[in-house]
């Protein structure tokens, strides 16, 4: 039988991509499934947790049991978090935001007249930095990051865990095997202020529980 050892834990989990139109046919995103958010949030409910999935678009059935709000895009998502922060315990980042978006959204489709010639420009703007946004004005919440890395994986995460201030950092090299998008398995390190533990591969909800466990951990050392 499952501990219930996050009963009474108000968790906001994200997952998922976002998508930014380009205009009524087009838009960008990433290769993000949602697995690895939506085995955090099944697993977090398992252990009596309230859970929130903030989920982009997947073609997953959401867990039943959580508050399940679906977005499109990163300015939806950052929303979404900042109703529900101030009275969460935890947050987990582990949705793949679009960083950018088309600095102007063409309400007419972009005719292919347009596209014809041998280049197209598109300019971008910067999206807001849920994790660091939120990270950086925590009270008493516990946030924990991801990163999603191709090289340099301890350095990259490394420095997102100092600049968006999380509790801890869960790395992955979504370039090997069996890790990162779309699998039903990953391979992680995790890495906070003190040390690095390096996993070997496994399953989705085995590595939601290993996360919940340490969020678990340093909740206990705050009350
Ligand atoms: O969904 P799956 O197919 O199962 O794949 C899982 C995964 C690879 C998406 C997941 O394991 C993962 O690594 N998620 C984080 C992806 C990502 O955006 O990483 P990043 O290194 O670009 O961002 C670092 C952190 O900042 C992440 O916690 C991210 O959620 C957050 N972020 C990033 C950009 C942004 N605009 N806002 C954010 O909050």
């Amino acid at each position: 039988l499952t501990e219930k050892d996050l009963e009474g834990k108000d968790i906001i989990i994200t997952a998922g991509p976002t998508i930014e139109a380009i205009d009524p046919v087009r838009y960008i995103t990433n290769h993000s499934s949602g697995k690895m958010g939506y085995s955090i949030a099944k697993e977090a409910l398992k252990r009596g947790a309230k859970v929130h999935l903030i989920s982009g678009p997947t073609s997953l059935k959401p867990p039943k049991g959580v508050d399940f709000i679906s977005v499109n895009t990163t300015d939806e998502m950052f929303k979404e978090v900042g109703k529900l922060f101030e009275s969460c315990d935890i947050l987990i980042k582990s949705a793949a935001p679009a960083d950018l978006k088309p600095k102007k959204y063409s309400e007419e489709k972009i005719k292919k007249k347009q596209l014809d010639k041998d280049t197209f420009k598109l300019e971008f703007i910067r999206n807001p930095d849920i994790a660091e946004h939120y990270g950086n004005n925590k009270k008493n919440q516990i946030v924990i990051g991801f990163a999603a890395e191709t090289n340099d994986l301890i350095k990259n995460a490394k420095s997102k865990l100092e600049k968006k201030n999380f509790d801890f950092i869960v790395a992955n090299d979504i370039t090997k095997k069996g890790a990162g998008f779309k699998t039903d398995t990953n391979i992680i390190s995790i890495i906070d202020n003190d040390r690095i533990e390096d996993y070997p591969i496994m399953g989705k909800e085995e590595i939601a529980n290993i996360i919940l466990d340490k969020a678990v951990k340093i909740s206990k050392n705050k009350s």
